[in-house]
């Protein structure tokens, strides 16, 4: 894993969307796998401001979606990803695939996103934020490396965290349909941003602890191409050696 360390949110942003619109600029870049969350949320803004038409015929595919929200709901994924990302980049509707958690049939709306992701020639760079728990997506801990899309429990902890999205922490759901670690490992690179001092343990698991189910993000530490983007404050908790391998 390569490390960038910037000084806040406003230059994480900055820095992640130069890598998307960089990927795009050499041709590496049909499929963007995306984060929901207030990470990412900074480099999309910035995208939005920089891509000046350059990202409207990229399709997008969405990590995870809590399960029983009306897609048009305030709080659901769908509903980010389309006023986030989609709208401001000019991506058409029928570009946009997220795991259709309304479903009656959760584990076949779960084989039909892979296969939406599939036909679209698989994801070429994967956005990623981190959960204080170490998840991704919605992989919470105890998700194993060889986990696919699929319907999920929630952590109190998650479910608490995110509860700022919502008008209630009891509004929150429960459950969620998320790309597995598999599912995930399988983009082709994967730029993973993480911001502030909430983050600092998370980050420091994913990167120095051996992979293992008890930190979902440490799986990462096997693919061959993550460049993690944190600022100061998410980076405090790691050791001199992840720091000496920076790249600027
Ligand atoms: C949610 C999402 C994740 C995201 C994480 C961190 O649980 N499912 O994809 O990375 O939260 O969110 P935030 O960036 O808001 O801290």
């Amino acid at each position: 894993m390569h490390l960038e360390v910037v000084a806040d949110d406003a230059a994480l942003g900055r820095v992640g969307a130069e890598r998307i619109l960089q990927a795009r600029a050499d041709g590496a870049l049909q499929v963007l796998g995306v984060a929901t969350g207030g990470t990412p949320a900074s480099t999309y803004r910035e995208l939005a401001r920089r891509a000046d038409g350059r990202l409207a015929d990229v399709r997008l595919a969405a990590l995870d979606e809590y399960v029983g929200l009306p897609a048009d709901h305030p709080g659901s994924y769908t509903t980010f990803v389309r006023r986030n990302i989609a709208e401001p980049l000019g991506i058409p509707p029928e570009h946009v695939a997220v795991p259709r958690a309304t479903a009656h049939d959760l584990e076949a709306a779960a084989a039909l996103f892979e296969q939406q992701v599939r036909d679209a020639g698989g994801v070429d760079l994967q956005i990623l934020g981190i959960g204080a728990n170490g998840h991704i997506g919605f992989n919470e801990p105890g998700s194993q490396a060889d986990s696919r899309t699929r319907a999920v429990t929630l952590a109190e902890r998650t479910r608490q965290d995110n509860a700022r999205f919502f008008d209630s922490p009891d509004e929150v759901p429960r459950e969620a349909l998320t790309q597995g670690i598999s599912t995930i490992m399988q983009a082709r690179s994967i730029l993973l941003l993480a911001s502030g001092s909430r983050k600092a343990d998370a980050l420091a698991c994913a990167m120095e602890q051996p992979p293992s189910a008890d930190c979902p993000a440490s799986w990462l530490q096997r693919h061959p191409h993550v460049l993690v983007v944190a600022d100061r404050a998410a980076a405090a908790a790691l050791s001199r050696q992840s720091l000496s391998s920076l790249r600027a």
